[in-house]
Parts: structure tokens; C-alpha cells; sequence
């Protein structure tokens, strides 16, 4: 490469490991995270059913969706204002934090568990619904490099809404992002028995020992 166009690309370099290595304190996290307690738990372990947990979730994942309601791309009226002031590094901080914090553990319900275990691990091929697990994990932890986050131990009725906002199109996430086409793709052929089925499913999910 000629020198000229090393000197060139130098800034854009820099900025972009910058920001790879903009990482979250979990400490400088704790003491933001007191405005998010309300609603998602002291320890991200959120006090009401339809409100996501966040302890245990990926790191990178949570500030994506921090930052995609930041910035108005993912909507809601309760979490936009919460956070349409933070920097990128009391967002990382945030995202530390709560990932940095233990998840619950919770049960499934046993009438529907059968029914969710089967989409869960084997989707339904001739009605194009792909098996939850091949994305999520045979345990639902997820893929943090795929952006991929966990589902395990999630509150039922949180995922349910999440479900049904992807089915119908109110995904709430960024329409630009390839991982944020994905989930209405998935959703979109699920029944509602099926949807409240897996949720349930997920909620009880325990990782391997
Ligand atoms: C008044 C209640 C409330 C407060 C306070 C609040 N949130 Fe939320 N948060 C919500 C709700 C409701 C949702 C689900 C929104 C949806 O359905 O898209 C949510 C979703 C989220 C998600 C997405 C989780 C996921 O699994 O996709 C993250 C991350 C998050 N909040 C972080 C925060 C942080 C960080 C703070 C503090 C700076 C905060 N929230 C404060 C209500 C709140
Ligand atoms: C091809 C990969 C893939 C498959 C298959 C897949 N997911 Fe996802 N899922 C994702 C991605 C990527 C996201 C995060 C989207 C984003 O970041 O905007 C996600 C997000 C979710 C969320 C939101 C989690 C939260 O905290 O808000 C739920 C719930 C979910 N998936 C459930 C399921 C279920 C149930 C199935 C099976 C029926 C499934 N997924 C199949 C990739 C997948």
C-alpha cells in the first residue's frame, strides 16, 4: 500500500480500535445504573413479568440495545428517556454492569413444556419456523459474537411480548441491521399457542452444568 494512503486511513484505524476497546467499568455502571433499578432491579433482575431482566445478558448485546433506543431506532416510551442522555461509555459502563450480574433462575410451565421443546429445538421446517436453538444455543445462552442473546431464565411474559411485536412487525429494532431482520423472519409463521409455549420453555431453560 502507498504511504500517502497509510497516512490516509491512520485516523479511521485509530477511531475504529478506539472504539473496539471502549470498554465497560462495572463500577462506574453500578453507580448509573440506579435510574434503571425501577423497572429492571437493583441487580437487573427486573420486579415485574413484562419487564426484561438484564442480569447475565450479553455485554455487547445490551449496549446495542441500549444504544438502538438511544438513538431512536428501537421504540418504547417507558425505556427512550431513561437513557436519550447517556455518552458511549456510560453506555458500555451500563452494559458491563448488568451483564456482570446474576440471572435468576426460573421454571417453565409443565402443561405447555412439550410443545415448546419442540420448537425450540426442532422449529417446524414446512412452515418455515427455524429451530430456536441453532441460533440461541441448545441451552439458550446464546452467541455473543453473533449478537445472538441468551434467552434462558428471561421472564415468559417479557419474551412473549417480544414475540408477538416481532411477528407483527413492530420489531422495534434496528431495520437496517441484519440481526435485527432476523427475529420477525423467525416469528412470523409462530401460532400464539406456540409463542407462549417456547417463551415458557426458555424461562425454565437451565445452562449445563
Ligand atoms: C420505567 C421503566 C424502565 C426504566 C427506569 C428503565 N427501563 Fe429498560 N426497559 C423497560 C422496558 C418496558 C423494556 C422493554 C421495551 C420493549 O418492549 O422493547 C426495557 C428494555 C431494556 C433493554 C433491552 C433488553 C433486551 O433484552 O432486549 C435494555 C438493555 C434496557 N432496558 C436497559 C435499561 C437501562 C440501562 C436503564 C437505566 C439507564 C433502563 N433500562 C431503565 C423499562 C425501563
Ligand atoms: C438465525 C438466528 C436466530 C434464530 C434461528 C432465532 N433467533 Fe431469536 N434472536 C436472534 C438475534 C440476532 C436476536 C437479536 C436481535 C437484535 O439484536 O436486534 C434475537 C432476539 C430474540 C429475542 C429478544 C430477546 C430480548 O432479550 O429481547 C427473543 C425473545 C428471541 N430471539 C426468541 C427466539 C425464538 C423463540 C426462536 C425460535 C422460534 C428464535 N429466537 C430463533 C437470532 C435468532
Amino acid at each position: 500500500m502507498q504511504r500517502n494512503m497509510i497516512k490516509l486511513l491512520m485516523p479511521a484505524l485509530l477511531l475504529m480500535s478506539f472504539n473496539l476497546m471502549a470498554e465497560g467499568n462495572v463500577d462506574k455502571g453500578q453507580s448509573l445504573s440506579g435510574t434503571c433499578a425501577a423497572c429492571h432491579g437493583m441487580d437487573g433482575n427486573s420486579v415485574n413479568p413484562i419487564w426484561p431482566s438484564l442480569a447475565g445478558q450479553h455485554e455487547a448485546y445490551l449496549g446495542r440495545q441500549i444504544k438502538l433506543f438511544r438513538d431512536g431506532q428501537r421504540e418504547n416510551a417507558m425505556m427512550a428517556p431513561m437513557v436519550a442522555s447517556l455518552s458511549d461509555q456510560d453506555v458500555a459502563d451500563l452494559a458491563a454492569y448488568f451483564a456482570a450480574q446474576k440471572l435468576k433462575l426460573k421454571a417453565a410451565n409443565p402443561d405447555s413444556v412439550e410443545l415448546g421443546r419442540k420448537i425450540y429445538q426442532g422449529g417446524d421446517k414446512e412452515r418455515n419456523i427455524p429451530a430456536c436453538m441453532s441460533c440461541h444455543g441448545p441451552t439458550g445462552q446464546g452467541n455473543p459474537l453473533s449478537g445472538y442473546p441468551v434467552l434462558a431464565n428471561q421472564h415468559a411474559a417479557y419474551t412473549v411480548i417480544q414475540l408477538k411485536a416481532y411477528k407483527t412487525g413492530k420489531s422495534m429494532v434496528d431495520k437496517d441491521d441484519v440481526n435485527g431482520q432476523i427475529m420477525a423472519d423467525v416469528a412470523r409463521y409462530m401460532t400464539e399457542e406456540e409463542i407462549d409455549a417456547v417463551a415458557s420453555y426458555v424461562q425454565g431453560l437451565k445452562a449445563a452444568q
